[in-house]
């Protein structure tokens, strides 16, 4: 045989191997297959009858209620699916995480973003070397630096107080900080300590991003926290170059020490954009982008804001939840109950959507970040040894807060495609209203949809029923509702920066245990990379045409169509000159 010969059959014996691993291949997983028959003839209508079920649904950890009855599952299907989880070695792999084992294997990483919010004393190891003093550095120097900020101690290059910041940076380094902010603002204790400051996010590299974050902004009193994993995202960094400009535009190049600090693991890169690299805050490679909102990514920006002790609060409660997915029982345990459903739900009903209902306008930003988490995690189609899966893994995660959510995209909920439904809630408003003479204050009128829909989803509205309520004949199937349609529901005692940690934490680990059960690697993002190249040969391209006039070679007929068209437009920037917006 050749060394050809003997590649291939290298090959086609470790995918054998690899794909007798599969967990489709395990008896668990046939069994809940044949299991959906049984489930296809149940209605959640019948099902939500039976109170010892309902009462077994309903798991309480310190203060958080999730309600589970409304799933398309009977007790056995619960028994079969944590069957399924042993099957998956579930438990072997959460204490692999915990212990630090390379278990983002594509890049040869563990997976630890626990360790950002552990106690100063736990012992957290990766490669052998407890990483807990480490990030206790950084938090003590984030500490300090905010406090120095904050209270006028640190100023910009004119003497000012710096009272507006800038965070730069694009997809987990930006979308986790974007929602606990938006979730904080609003939170009493939260916002007095943030009062007479701003914090805002430039992410996107269209101008008119950058144009939005420095309209009605000072130079003189902005700070600007440059935030990226590598240092090298195209769009980051052409941001982070247009604020360096902003900056020493205005102040003088000199300015840009005072005004700028950055967040990275790259800290080479960031002393070669000219940022001191005292003034540098470091995360590691063990930390995922879209995991790392509770190390400085997050942490620096939010403590600006609110201070730092408000922020060690949510750090606490994402803890809280890290010690319970470590150490409750399966049955009780509220990350790995909901990876499962969403498991059941996606895989086995083959429901492949999942709605982020979250009852409050302060959680507004909480399904943008969980798209990332979920879809850049668990959007695979091989398994972790590179076998394709003969399944669908991943979810399309897509949601609004309620109510505006019902005034748009619930009628196909409730009467086209079935997506089960997260509705998150809290019990006390951020900022309570009650207006004398109303029927119920703003916050119970809010909380009145939360109870109602996940009964309109599940029960829905028969025929028979239209019938005797005397709907005539020719509309009764446009107002008939099928019902059963799967939700959950979580009710979380108030959105503090505690309560606030702790949803968060939740759903990271569910994102992690659905993808420990699907058997992919949940860590890395391969995904992403391809566009990047292309992009990358376009901006060549226009390059050449803009400066050199040259034409556009290279190309398909499509694109060469569309970067002919556009580039016939003159852009209205002239290439020898600086161009800052207007606004
Ligand atoms: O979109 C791909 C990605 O690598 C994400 O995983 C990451 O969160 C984002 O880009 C930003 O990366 P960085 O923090 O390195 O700028």
């Amino acid at each position: 045989m050749d060394d050809g010969g003997r590649w291939f059959a290298d090959l086609e014996r470790e995918t054998v191997m690899a794909s007798a691993a599969l967990i489709c291949d395990t008896e668990p997983w046939k069994d809940l297959t044949e299991h959906v028959n049984a489930i296809e003839k149940t209605h959640l209508r019948d099902l939500m009858n039976d109170v010892d079920r309902c009462q077994s649904m309903m798991v309480e950890i310190d203060g958080i209620l999730l309600d589970y009855s409304r799933q398309r599952v009977r007790l056995d299907t619960m028994e079969k699916l944590l069957k399924l989880a042993e099957a998956a070695r579930l438990r072997q792999k959460i204490d692999r995480m915990y212990n630090g084992d390379h278990i983002n294997s594509t890049e040869n990483r563990s997976v630890l973003h626990i360790a950002l919010r552990a106690p100063r004393d736990k012992v957290i190891c990766s490669d052998g070397k407890n990483v807990v003093p480490d990030v206790w550095y950084v938090l003590d120097k984030i500490k300090e630096f905010s406090e120095r900020v904050r209270s006028g101690s640190w100023v910009g290059a004119t003497g000012k107080a710096l009272k507006d910041v800038v965070a730069i940076g694009i997809g987990g380094s930006f979308l986790g900080p974007l929602f606990v902010h938006t979730t904080l603002q609003t939170d009493p204790e939260a916002a007095d300590c943030a009062r007479g400051r701003q914090l805002r996010f430039l992410a996107n590299v269209d101008p008119v991003d950058v144009a939005r974050n420095i309209s009605g902004l000072n130079p003189e009193t902005t700070l600007v926290v440059v935030v990226s994993k590598t240092f090298t995202t195209a769009e980051t960094m052409l941001n982070a170059r247009t604020m360096r400009e902003w900056i020493s535009s205005a102040l003088g190049i000199q300015a840009v020490a005072k005004h700028m600090v950055a967040v990275s693991t790259n800290l080479m890169l960031v002393e070669k954009f000219g940022i001191d690299p005292a003034n540098t805050f470091a995360f590691w490679d063990w930390v995922g982008g879209r995991y790392s909102v509770c190390s400085a990514v997050g942490v620096l920006p939010l403590s600006l804001q609110y201070g730092f002790p408000i922020i060690e609060k949510f750090l606490n409660g994402a803890s809280n939840i890290d010690n319970h997915f470590y150490s409750a029982s399966f049955e009780r345990n509220l990350p790995v109950l909901l990876g499962l459903l969403s498991v059941w739900n996606v895989t086995f009903l083959g429901y492949p959507a999942r709605a982020i209902l979250p009852y409050s306008q302060a959680l507004e930003k909480f399904a943008p970040h969980i798209q990332q988490v979920s879809m850049e995690s668990n959007g695979k189609g091989v398994s972790i040894d590179g076998i394709p899966l003969p399944f669908e893994a991943g979810e399309i995660d897509f949601g609004e807060p309620g109510t505006n959510g019902q005034h748009s995209f619930y009628q196909l909920i409730h009467q086209g495609r079935v997506v089960p439904c997260d509705f998150i809630g809290s019990i006390k408003s951020q900022q309570p209203i009650y207006l004398k003479g109303e029927v119920v204050s703003n916050h119970d009128e809010l909380m009145s949809n939360f109870f109602a829909q996940p009964d309109a989803l599940a029960y829905g509205k028969s025929p028979e029923q239209l019938l005797q309520d005397n709907v005539p004949d020719r509309l009764v199937t446009h107002k008939t509702f099928s019902g059963n349609r799967p939700s959950l529901s979580l009710l979380l005692p108030s959105l503090d920066a505690y309560n606030t940690g702790k949803l968060l934490a939740i759903y990271e680990h569910r994102i992690a245990v659905e993808g420990f059960i699907w058997g992919i690697n949940s860590f890395d993002q391969w995904g992403v990379e391809l566009g990047k190249v292309l992009a990358s040969q376009v901006r060549k391209q226009l390059h050449l045409s803009r400066t050199k006039r040259e034409p556009v070679q290279g190309f398909n007929f499509s694109t060469t169509t569309l970067l002919t068209r556009y580039l016939e437009v003159e852009p209205g920037t002239p290439s020898d000159a600086t161009i800052l917006p207007r606004v």
